[in-house]
């Protein structure tokens, strides 16, 4: 996207512009699928950044990450088969244990090169936590960052949906992240109406450095907007948030008597194509019941804020001034501008510094 096309209305310096639109951020943990959906001795082929990945669990539980394009010709690696500890390619047979190794190659006589040794299949560093499933993009291999976590209730996995947008990650993740869409966008007469639109502060502080490049919304108690929550949770939760970079956000609802966490990650497919995943955490009984309620509910939210984009994206596409206004707008300022810092720090190899001091923001919704 070009900077010029967006008008800053407020005395900030413009250096939240964006100039950085539809890149995908690569040295990043992305979400790739729930850890349930991956079974034992199968893979599955998926796309993250345009890369073509294969993940696969192993017989004895592993999760692992190849190139799906095999060393040989390109043909997908997942389109073979796996007995649980070697990809066996479909096209000449070439094999391949988990940590990419050849260990066949059939049409090679023996005095032939290559042999199995001489081939490698590339792999990606995989992580399951806390019931999802992780892959690292990008060319390190070693004292890779931490996989984003929720806290108190990483074993209590409940839920997870997702959806894919027609559009590139920034527009997935703005689009989700806005704090004044929710009554207009998510209206709903049972919790949450347009008449109900009130002034809110709330407290931001910088990520803690060790957890990434992002921000938090300090905790506070729920906006009085906010009926699913306390229908949900049986009263009035306090509330924290948290947004790291490339993509996730974190949040904690508490009440004396129980928890939930949610998660949400934005992967991008290619760069116009992005899933967007949450997966739910509670502690609250009849997990069941709630789960056959709350399925529906989330799909029918996040497809509410992906016609929302969409909608954003059409227009845009007239190339329009647009503006970023003071303070809803500014988490939307501070994701492109973090994104530049990541992209100015991986240029010049050095750490990412932060420039989010904290604040309170304030805005009606
Ligand atoms: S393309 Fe895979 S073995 Fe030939
Ligand atoms: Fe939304």
């Amino acid at each position: 996207m070009d900077d010029s096309r967006h008008t800053d209305t407020t005395q900030n310096p413009p250096d939240y512009r964006l100039g950085v639109g539809g890149v995908m951020l690569r040295d990043a943990w992305y979400y790739a699928m729930p850890a349930a959906a991956l079974k034992r001795s199968t893979t599955v082929h998926r796309t993250l950044l345009g890369e073509p990945v294969l993940l696969g669990r192993a017989a004895d539980g592993k999760v692992f990450a190849l190139r799906d394009t095999c060393p040989h010709r390109g043909t997908l690696l997942s389109k073979g088969s796996f007995d649980g500890r070697e990809v066996e390619c479909p096209y000449h047979g070439w094999r391949f244990a988990t940590d990419g190794s050849c260990t066949a190659i059939p049409s090679q006589a023996a005095a032939q090169r290559p042999q199995p040794q001489d081939v490698h299949a590339e792999t990606f560093a995989a992580a399951e936590h806390q019931g999802n499933i992780w892959v690292y993009i990008g060319a390190r291999k070693t004292q890779l960052p931490p996989v984003p976590e929720v806290p108190v209730l990483g074993d209590r996995l409940q839920l997870h949906v997702s959806m894919t947008f027609a559009c590139n990650i920034d527009l997935a993740v703005i689009g989700l992240m806005d704090p004044a869409h929710g009554a207009f966008v998510h209206r709903s007469s049972l919790w949450r109406k347009a008449d109900s639109i009130h002034e809110k502060h709330k407290d931001f502080s910088p990520l803690p450095e060790s957890e990434g490049l992002g921000w938090c919304m300090d905790r506070h108690t729920a906006s009085r907007n906010s009926r699913a929550y306390s229908l949900f949770l049986g009263g009035a939760p306090e509330t924290e948030i948290s947004y790291r970079l490339p993509s996730v956000r974190i949040e904690h609802a508490r009440t004396p008597k129980y928890n939930y966490c949610g998660l949400t990650a934005c992967t991008p497919v290619t760069a116009d194509t992005t899933e967007v995943h949450h997966a739910m955490y509670w502690d609250l009984p009849a997990a069941p019941v709630l789960r056959a309620i709350m399925r529906p509910m989330a799909l029918r939210f996040i497809d509410q804020d992906r016609r929302a984009v969409l909608s954003m994206q059409e227009g845009l596409a007239f190339n329009p001034p647009t503006m970023l206004v003071q303070d809803a707008d500014t988490q939307t300022r501070w994701y492109y501008r973090l994104k530049r810092e990541m992209l100015a720090a991986q240029a010049e190899a050095r750490p990412p510094r932060n420039p989010i001091t904290p604040v309170t923001l304030t805005w009606c919704s």
